[in-house]
């Protein structure tokens, strides 16, 4: 996507989008357009009817019933010519329509997969779904039914101006004043800046209660287990009540203007019939007059379809410029920028120097200030520290989730930032705290390590990362579909699915935070087994709070408020007396815990 070039913004941004498909659309258009042209024809057919009729009113005869027959097949002819060309009209925009959602909703989800992680987690999930579903989805029913109907209600005007003053043109100004009167009432509703902040306030309500709603819901179980429904649910009642509020205010603001617009366009013999009446008087060919009274009395009806139509459209087109503005942003959100020249690494020790790193965007309080540290290929580093110290941070910055604002991140010497993003991915496998599992079987979740790999591969990897024994348990085995209904997978086993990934993905680096965390004493032994295996010859950087595990590393780092405050080996750091000592020390004294204040037997 170019992002360099300033977007249009509003119905100008609309109505290019729509035009995406140019030869589809404009072909919808001037369909649409003569559509409405051919639908007046059976009036202009009433009119010689009439005059006709008023000719030959003591009797007709043939040659005139032949002529009323004529006219009466040319109406129909007209009529069903109208309905024709419309759905040919609306067949090219609906394919223009589909085509073009298609289109955008691919480079939506193109773009957005390429955005930093910091994004996906700064903008909720409900408001990029609502981007991506809804907002883009709308545009599907203006392409396909307001943009026709835009053509026809300009063409409109345009066809019955010269039909209106064809036959008599004061009674075509008469006719045509309700006409003005209601677009001048339309103006007033919608363009003014009032009704646009009234919509862009409208989708905030819409967007508010749609977050209240998925919050809602996902933390349900938590809500049940603490018995809290009531005011859990204050927040979700908030959100829809204020939604509410604002569409009854906003719905009321337009009654006026509704109401005028409708009373004026249905009425158009309020404006007509005083006029006939006055000019009545004067008229040398009564039939001929009241021909052309029948006719304009009948087809400025015709003139309120058009009219309505254009103005659900400037509604509607309002709203889902909106929308589409939603999606914009998104779209012009910076992905993660590529180098120019992309470098590769021979070797892999991993270090930092001087990173700082705020999640809020720079000058912000910083979760990472001045962090250095190396991590030795081929050795373990283990970071420990408070829990919100910044231990999940550092490990977040290796693969370049997140963008540093100072310092640098570096892998064999070369900046994380002058790596193809690819690359750089295939250089590092992790295993993070928040386990995610794809909704597919497991083989492909482990598969998802290193798309290339055999079945036995796959299977030599669970089996590594002590999998085996719950994945033969499972209805189909390896082919059982996680989550999918009555496969349910305990936190150890989810955690070791996503360590067989890291297994089976087998790159030079490799991050583990809290890789044990969910695990029972046995399979915590199982896991370590396997990690054991992985960790060979890798730079490995593993993150726990149990001290044991890390107990044996090569080197720890203790971070504590966003900064590095002690390095070394563990008896190194415990003769220190620094942070270390005092976190090993409560580390054992919760160790000796038991109940009923005995000191028991360590059990981890
Ligand atoms: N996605 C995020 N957006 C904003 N702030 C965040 C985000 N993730 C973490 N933080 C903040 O950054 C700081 C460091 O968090 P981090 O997750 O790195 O701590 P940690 O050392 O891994 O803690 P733990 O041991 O509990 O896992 C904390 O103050 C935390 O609130
Ligand atoms: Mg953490």
């Amino acid at each position: 996507m170019k992002t360099q070039t300033k977007r249009k913004t509003g119905m100008a941004r609309l109505l290019e989008l729509a035009f995406t498909k140019k030869a589809l659309a404009i072909s919808a258009c001037v369909l649409a357009a003569a559509s409405v042209a051919l639908s007046f024809s059976p009036y202009i057919a009433i009119y010689y009817i009439v005059r006709e009729l008023a000719a030959h009113f003591t009797g007709l005869d043939a040659a005139a019933g032949a002529r009323l027959i004529q006219l009466g097949v040319f109406a129909a002819l007209g009529a069903i010519a109208s309905i024709l060309v419309y759905w040919f009209a609306l067949l090219c925009s609906h394919i223009a329509a589909f085509t073009t959602i298609y289109d955008l909703k691919l480079a939506f989800l193109r773009h957005t997969a390429m955005l930093p992680l910091g994004f996906h987690t700064a903008s909720s999930t409900g408001k990029l779904r609502k981007t991506a579903d809804e907002n883009i989805e709308k545009l599907e029913g203006f392409i396909a039914h307001q943009l026709p109907d835009l053509a026809g209600s300009v063409a409109a005007p345009l066809a019955s101006l010269v039909i209106l003053f064809v036959f008599d043109w004061r009674l075509g100004l008469a006719s045509l004043a309700p006409v003005i009167a209601a677009y001048a009432i339309q103006t007033l509703a919608f363009s003014g800046k009032a009704a646009r902040s009234f919509v862009l306030q409208y989708q905030n309500a819409l967007e508010d209660m749609n977050n209240a709603a998925v919050e809602y819901v996902r933390g349900i179980s938590v809500v049940k287990a603490f018995g809290q429904t009531a005011s859990s649910f204050r927040k979700l009642h908030d959100a829809i009540a204020a939604y509410g509020r604002f569409v009854k205010e906003y719905t009321n603001s337009f009654g006026i203007y509704m109401t005028l617009f409708l009373t004026v366009i249905h009425h158009v013999y309020l404006f007509l019939t005083p006029v006939i009446i006055l000019l009545a008087d004067g008229v040398a060919d009564y039939g001929d007059f009241a021909a052309a009274s029948i006719f304009y009395l009948i087809f400025s009806f015709s003139l309120a379809t058009p009219f309505t139509k254009l103005m659900y459209t400037a509604s509607l087109g309002n709203q889902i410029a909106d929308g589409i503005e939603r999606m914009d942003k998104a779209l012009d959100a910076p992905p993660l920028a590529e180098p120019a020249q992309p470098k590769t690494v021979s070797s892999y020790t991993v270090s930092f120097t001087n990173v700082s790193f705020s999640y809020n965007g720079e000058g912000e309080a910083e979760a990472l200030s001045g962090v250095s540290f190396t991590a030795e290929q081929g050795a373990v580093t283990a970071l420990v520290g408070p829990s919100g110290g910044g231990k999940s941070t550092i490990a977040h910055l290796i693969p370049r989730f997140y963008e540093v604002a100072e310092g640098a991140v570096r892998i064999g010497g070369v900046d994380v930032r002058d790596m193809a993003n690819d690359y750089l991915l295939n250089l590092v496998s992790f295993v993070f705290q928040d386990v995610f599992l794809f909704k597919q079987s497991v083989a492909d979740n482990i598969l998802a390590g290193n798309k290339t790999a055999s079945r036995e591969q796959v299977i030599a990897a669970a089996e590594a990362a002590g999998c085996g024994g719950f994945i033969a348990k499972l209805p189909d085995g390896y082919d059982t579909v996680i989550g999918a209904s009555g496969v349910h997978l305990s936190g150890g086993e989810r955690q070791r699915v996503v360590i067989a990934r890291a297994i089976l993905k087998n790159a030079p680096v490799l991050v583990l935070d809290e890789a044990t965390a969910f695990a029972d004493p046995e399979n915590e032994r199982e896991i370590q087994t396997a990690l054991e295996k992985l960790m060979r010859n890798k730079t490995v950087i593993i993150i726990a709070h149990r001290l044991s595990t890390v107990r044996g590393a090569d080197k720890i780092v203790v971070v504590d408020k966003g900064a590095v405050v002690e390095e070394g080996r563990h008896d190194g750091l415990v003769k220190q007396e620094g942070r270390y000592r005092l976190m090993w020390d409560d580390y054992n004294t919760a160790l000796g815990w038991t109940f009923g204040g005995e000191k028991g037997e360590r059990h981890v």
